[in-house]
């Protein structure tokens, strides 16, 4: 039995949801060898640690009643630099701003020799190279999958199921909130605020929603994806974007008219970037409803592969950290 020590820096929806997982998970995977034990834990508030492994379950339970996980004042570069284990998952909220605190928490994590898996966008979207150096420097791995596309494997499905293809451009929408938007507002001419208000409720949002309908969200998912997949050295600012806000009702409704759907569409190729809402053909693989992202990679050998899912939600990202851990566990 592989016994893989874990810390959980940050415990929101996508922490809370790698916790679930990892519990449900657990004995299927002890039959497959790998024994996952979180040892570390922190929110906003303090921290839980214990080398012998913590009880998911009630962490959780605390978590609902207190709203916190702490039962110490422990940091999480308390956990990171000093807690013995070898996978760091950083699930911070993302900050477009600076990167932080997930910035100085993956620096803490390669400096102290652990890997760290992250499904947030912001130091990617910001420090991508800089990060991707300082895991090689320290030979350990860096995994992102759940920072694109949520439950959708893309980079998985790029870096290890197309491997040997040339990847020539790639489209598709990686936000779901304003795709959710954009989808009920023609299908039910809804007005825009009203379906704002749906997406948060939701919990699909970020939590500045200005991140999502300004097409900010959608432009750091590209320049991760970009700089994962074209080697590039592009930051978020790299992309030129426009938003959703300025689509109306009546915009929508002669699109829908004409057989098309507006999207706010991704694109990279030719060193390009761009985010911007586009008109798509209602039959097209890219005209998906609702909070779905899709990606549609173009390779030299493979052609066109279109993939689409859940792009949000709590346990569909922790559906790939999960997946990513296991790369780890499996490879280390
Ligand atoms: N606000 C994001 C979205 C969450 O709507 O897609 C997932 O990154």
């Amino acid at each position: 039995m592989k016994t893989v020590r874990l810390s959980l820096i940050g415990f929101g929806a996508v922490g809370q949801g790698v916790a679930q997982a990892i519990l449900q998970k657990k004995e299927i995977l002890k039959g497959q060898g790998i024994d996952l034990c979180v040892v570390g834990i922190s929110d906003s508030k303090g921290s839980e640690i214990n080398a012998r492994g913590i009880d998911l379950k009630s962490a959780l339970l605390r978590k609902k009643q207190k709203g916190t996980v702490a039962k110490s004042n422990d940091s999480a570069f308390d956990i990171i630099r000093n807690v013995e284990h070898e996978i760091v998952v950083e699930a911070t909220p993302t900050n477009i701003k600076n990167g932080e605190p997930g910035l100085s928490n993956m620096s803490a994590a390669f400096n102290s020799g652990r890997h760290v898996v992250t499904s947030n966008k912001g130091p990617l979207a910001l420090c991508f190279s800089q990060l991707k150096e300082a895991a090689e420097d320290n030979g350990v791995f860096f995994r992102y999958e759940a920072t694109v596309g949520g439950a959708v494997p893309i980079f998985n499905l790029i870096h290890e199921s197309l491997a040997g293809n040339r990847v020539i451009g790639i489209e598709g929408i990686l936000n779901g909130t304003t795709n959710y938007i954009l989808t009920r507002m023609e299908q039910e001419r809804l007005p825009y605020e009203l379906v704002l208000k749906e997406a948060q409720e939701l919990g699909i949002a970020e939590t500045d929603p200005t991140y999502d309908v300004e097409g900010i969200d959608s432009a750091c998912k590209l320049v991760i994806l970009a700089n994962s997949v074209f080697g590039q050295a592009a930051t978020y600012r790299d992309v030129e974007v426009t938003g959703i806000t300025k689509i109306t009702p009546e915009a929508l409704e002669l699109a829908s008219k004409n057989n098309y759907v507006v999207k706010l569409i991704c694109e990279a190729g030719n060193g390009t970037l761009t985010v911007a809402p586009r008109l798509v053909p209602k039959k097209h693989p890219l005209a998906v409803g609702g909070t779905l992202n899709v990606a549609s990679i173009l390779t030299d050998l493979a052609g066109r592969i279109t993939i689409s899912g859940k792009g949000a939600g709590s346990i569909e990202t922790a559906s790939s950290i999960l997946s990513d851990i296991l790369y780890i566990a499996r490879n280390s």
